[in-house]
C-alpha cells in the first residue's frame, strides 16, 4: 500500500559479505556480481536507489543501499530479490533502518529553495554520513517554545556549514530509533567540524543515542561491487541502456491511467509523469520554488498546467515555464513516449 502523498519511505540497508565468497574462482565472482548488479538495475523507475561502499570505513559492513520508495512493499521486494541472487547467499545484514519523510514538528527559518521539503532529493555529494537518532524522554517534557528555541540554535549552527546537507526521516513506531539522520558532504572535514560544534548546543544534551555512525562513499553499483574485491566489473556498460533516442523505460502503461500522475525515477532523479486524457508529460518532480513534490500537484486539464501542492505555483507542463504564483525559475521538462505497454522518458 502506498504511503500518504509526500510521505516517502526510506531504508538504509547495510550489507556484509562473508569471507568464503572470496575463495570462489574469478569467473564465479564475476557472474555473482553481474547478477547482483542487474538485479538492482531492474528496479530502475520503481524507486530511488543509491549505492555506497563502506570498504575501508567500517569493519562490520561493506555496502549500503539507500532506498527511497513510495511504499513498504517496494522496499520488501528489493530485499527479497537481493537475497535471491547468488551473491545474496553470501551476504548478511548487520544493520537495517527505515523511516518516513515528513515535515518537522518544529518551525525553522526558511532557506530559499529549501522551504517545506517533503521528498528526498539527494545531491551528488561524494559522502553520506548516516546514524540512527533517539532523544531522551526529558526532551519531550520540555515546553514546545523551549524545544523550538533549542532547535533554532541547532539549525543556526547547521547553516554555518552550507556544504553539508541534512536529510532527516522519522522512524517513530516504524523502527527502533526515532529518526534516521543522513548528512551529504564532499569534505569529511566539514562534517567533523559541524558535529563538534553541534555537541555544544543545548539540544545535544538531550541526545539518548546517536550511534552507530556510518561513513558511506557514493559510487556506481559496479564500482561498489568491485570494492568487495575479486573479479572486476567497473568498466562494464550500464545495464539499463537508453534506446537509440535516449529514452529509458520508467513505468508500465497501466500504472498511469488517464487523469493520474506518479513519481518515477530516472537514474537518481525524481520525475513527475502525467497522463492527461492520453497526452503524456514528464517534468522534474521538484518545484523550483521550494521543492514541493509536483507529482502530487493538481492539473488543469484544459490548459495542461500544473499547480504545485505547496504554495500554489503554476507550471506549463509542456514547457516547464512558470504560469503563476511564486516560482520564477522553470522546471526541467523531459521527453516522454509510450511504446507498447511501456512509458519511456528521456
Ligand atoms: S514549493 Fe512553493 S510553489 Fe512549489
Amino acid at each position: 500500500m502506498a504511503s500518504k502523498p509526500g510521505h516517502q519511505l526510506v531504508r538504509y540497508l547495510f550489507l556484509k559479505l562473508r569471507p568464503e565468497w572470496r575463495q570462489l574462482d574469478l569467473a564465479e565472482q564475476e557472474a555473482h556480481k553481474e547478477e547482483f548488479g542487474l538485479t538492482l538495475k531492474s528496479f530502475h523507475g520503481k524507486l530511488l536507489l543509491r549505492t555506497y561502499s563502506l570498504a575501508g570505513t567500517r569493519g562490520d559492513c561493506d555496502m549500503m543501499l539507500w532506498q527511497v520508495a513510495e511504499d513498504l512493499e517496494t522496499l520488501q521486494a528489493v530485499e527479497t530479490v537481493v537475497f535471491s541472487t547468488s551473491l545474496g547467499g553470501y551476504l548478511e545484514t548487520p544493520y537495517s533502518y527505515i523511516g518516513m519523510m515528513k515535515q518537522s514538528a518544529y518551525e525553522f527559518p526558511k532557506v530559499r529553495g529549501q522551504e517545506g521539503q517533503t521528498t528526498i532529493a539527494p545531491s551528488d555529494s561524494r559522502y553520506l554520513f548516516v546514524y540512527p537518532f533517539v532523544k531522551k524522554r526529558d526532551w519531550y517534557a520540555l515546553p514546545l517554545e523551549q524545544r523550538q528555541a533549542a532547535m533554532n540554535d541547532h539549525v543556526r549552527i547547521g547553516r554555518r556549514y552550507p556544504s553539508v546537507r541534512i536529510n532527516t526521516v522519522h522512524s517513530f513506531g516504524l523502527d527502533d530509533q526515532e529518526f534516521m539522520v543522513a548528512f551529504e558532504a564532499d569534505d569529511p572535514g566539514d562534517f567533523v567540524d559541524l558535529v563538534m560544534e553541534l555537541r555544544e548546543s543545548e539540544a545535544s544534551a538531550y541526545t539518548e543515542r546517536d550511534v552507530p555512525v556510518f561513513t558511506c562513499i557514493q559510487m556506481s553499483i559496479w564500482e561498489m561491487l568491485d570494492t568487495l574485491g575479486g573479479a572486476s566489473l567497473a568498466e562494464r556498460a550500464e545495464a539499463v541502456e537508453p534506446d537509440a533516442d535516449g529514452f529509458v523505460p520508467v513505468a508500465e502503461l497501466d500504472e498511469l491511467p488517464s487523469g493520474t500522475s506518479r513519481r518515477v525515477y530516472l537514474g537518481t532523479e525524481a520525475v513527475a509523469v502525467f497522463n492527461i486524457d492520453g497526452k503524456y508529460f514528464a517534468v522534474s518532480d521538484r518545484c523550483t520554488h521550494g521543492r514541493g513534490s509536483l507529482s502530487e500537484g493538481k492539473v488543469d486539464r484544459k490548459r495542461c498546467i500544473l499547480e504545485c501542492p505547496w504554495h500554489g505555483g503554476w507550471f506549463d507542463l509542456a514547457t516547464g515555464i512558470p504560469a503563476g504564483g511564486p516560482p520564477v525559475v522553470p522546471i526541467r521538462t523531459f521527453r516522454i513516449k509510450v511504446e507498447g505497454q511501456r512509458i519511456l522518458v528521456g
